[in-house]
């Protein structure tokens, strides 16, 4: 077997760090990427920090000549799937695009795979497809049910991948499901450079910390959290990236549909986030409550047991040192790459 990873969205935040990850663990990569929210420059500083470059392939994932030339290119051992658009906003103002977009991308990928006989599939999923209405922390086995056109497009993947898989035993596919994914690789070279105004909350507390936005407006503080505003599971992004590899790992010793949570199973609110990006920049965030934002739950905190359990993972940093390492990759990247 080959060691030659192909990395969908490999450009963009999450996948660049885990782009690297891979490369630092001895595995060659392919990047396929139509740079529609990412730049090159994050290739650039994969390079600087660990010395070795992707393979990268500017094209859309929807191209299925271009995704069968690279099969038929490249040696390729499993497919990591990040590309696709991820704004639960943009996705409630357009959701045709973003069904056309996250499924037509995976379908495409999907059928490339099972011509070239590439059988080993991991998928960014995410937290967003947990039912509201459930019980904090969720399992993977707790309700599904999305509230946004986004997580539809999520969940409706993990479906049709589940069926793939039942029907056919040789395929090993990984849904991950990501909580709240923050942070930078410690060297600042690499990190999360959204084009446009960010929507997250992490983003958005650096733009104010580093003078390019007045205040955060702190979507309400009156939800039934013990200091009235939301909690999240923050997770650093070189743990979310190590989660990929430890998947990877399972996926080819065993076959079938796994789904694992990628969080920290710690809860933090959105003032708590706030003190401690002050203590971190050493700057007084000024901030403004508002009204809640449609679509928010209140908790969004994972059980991470299973994935703890069958990928012998954990997550290594604390909440401290994913406002450390986003700060430092902001200060030194101010305008994005
Ligand atoms: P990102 O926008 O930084 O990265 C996505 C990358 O995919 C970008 O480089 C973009 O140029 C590329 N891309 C988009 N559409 C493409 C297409 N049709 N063909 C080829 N390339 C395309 O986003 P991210 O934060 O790195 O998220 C990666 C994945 O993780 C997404 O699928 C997202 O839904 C999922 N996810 C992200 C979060 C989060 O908070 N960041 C949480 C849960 C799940
Ligand atoms: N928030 C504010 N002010 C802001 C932005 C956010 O108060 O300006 C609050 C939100 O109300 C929420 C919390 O900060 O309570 C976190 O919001 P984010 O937008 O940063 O993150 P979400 O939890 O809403 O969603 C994120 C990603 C989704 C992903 C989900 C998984 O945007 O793509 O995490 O849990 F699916």
């Amino acid at each position: 077997m080959n060691d030659r990873v192909l990395v969908t969205g490999g450009a963009g935040y999450l996948g660049s760090h885990t782009v690297l990850t891979l490369l630092e663990s001895g595995k060659e990569v392919v990047v396929l990427d139509n740079f529609s929210n990412s730049s090159h420059h994050s290739i650039d500083g994969i390079e600087r920090i660990c010395g070795k470059r992707p393979i990268v392939v500017q094209a859309d994932a929807r191209d299925s000549l271009a995704l069968s030339h690279v099969f038929q290119k490249y040696d390729i051992e499993a497919v990591f799937h990040f590309a696709g658009l991820k704004s639960v906003e943009e996705s409630v103002r357009t959701p045709e695009v973003y069904y056309e977009e996250n499924i037509g991308t995976t379908l495409n990928i999907a059928e490339q795979m099972r011509i070239a006989g590439v059988r080993a599939l991991v998928f960014s999923s995410s937290a967003t497809v947990y039912d509201p209405s459930e019980t904090p922390p969720y399992g993977e086995a707790s309700k599904t049910g999305p509230n946004n056109p986004y997580g539809q497009t999520k969940l409706l993947i993990e479906q049709t991948l589940t069926d793939l898989a039942n029907i056919n035993d040789q395929w090993s596919i990984g849904l991950l499901r990501y909580f709240n994914p923050v942070g930078a690789h410690p060297s600042g070279h690499i990190g999360e450079a959204p084009s446009g105004k960010p929507n997250n909350l992490m983003p958005l507390l650096m733009q104010v910390g580093i003078g390019k936005a007045d205040k955060l407006f702190i979507f309400g503080d009156n939800y039934d959290t013990p200091d009235g505003t939301c909690i999240r599971d923050f997770i650093h992004v070189m743990d979310l990236a190590r989660g990929h590899i430890a998947a990877l790992r399972f996926l080819q010793k065993t076959n079938g549909i796994h789904t694992w949570n990628l969080g920290t199973g710690i809860g933090t609110s959105v003032r708590e986030l706030i003190q401690f990006v002050e203590r971190v920049t050493g700057t007084e965030i000024p901030k403004e409550v508002v009204g809640r934002r449609k679509g928010d739950s209140s908790v969004a905190v994972a059980d991470p047991s299973k994935a703890f359990n069958e990928l012998d993972w954990r997550p290594e940093h604390t909440i401290e040192n994913m406002c450390i390492d986003h700060w430092n990759w902001q200060k030194l990247h101010p305008d994005g790459y």
